[in-house]
C-alpha cells in the first residue's frame, strides 16, 4: 500500500524500478528501500525465525534488528530495510543463517 493522496503533502512522481521477488518481477520506485518496496506490493514476510520459522517483517525499519534480513544479488543477511532499491535486483527470502550461492 502506498499512500497517493493526503491533504497536506504533495508526492512527487518517481522512476519506476523493476526487481525480482523470489522471481516474480515487481515494481518499485526509487528512493524505495528494498523492504518498503516489497511491503508496498504486499509482501509482509520478510524473512523467518533462525530456529522456529516464524515469520518476520519490518520491525525497526533503521538496520538494528536483522527482522528483514533476506538474500540479495545471492549475498545473504541484507538488511532490507536499510538497503536502497536497484534496477533488477534479485531479492529472496532467506532460509535460516542464509548461504552464499
Ligand atoms: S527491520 Fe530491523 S533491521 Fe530491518
Amino acid at each position: 500500500m502506498r499512500i497517493k493522496e493526503h491533504p497536506i503533502l504533495t508526492f512527487e512522481a518517481k522512476e519506476e524500478i523493476q526487481f525480482y521477488y523470489n522471481g516474480e518481477r515487481i515494481v518499485g520506485y526509487r528512493g524505495d528501500t528494498i523492504a518498503s518496496a516489497l511491503h508496498a506490493a504486499g509482501v509482509k514476510k520478510l524473512s523467518e525465525s533462525i530456529h522456529q520459522q516464524r515469520p518476520r517483517g519490518f520491525y525497526c525499519a533503521i538496520g538494528n534488528c536483522a527482522s528483514c534480513n533476506m538474500e540479495v544479488n545471492g549475498v545473504p543477511n541484507v538488511r532490507t530495510c536499510i538497503t536502497p532499491l536497484e534496477a533488477n535486483m534479485d531479492v529472496r527470502q532467506q532460509v535460516g543463517k542464509g548461504r552464499v550461492r
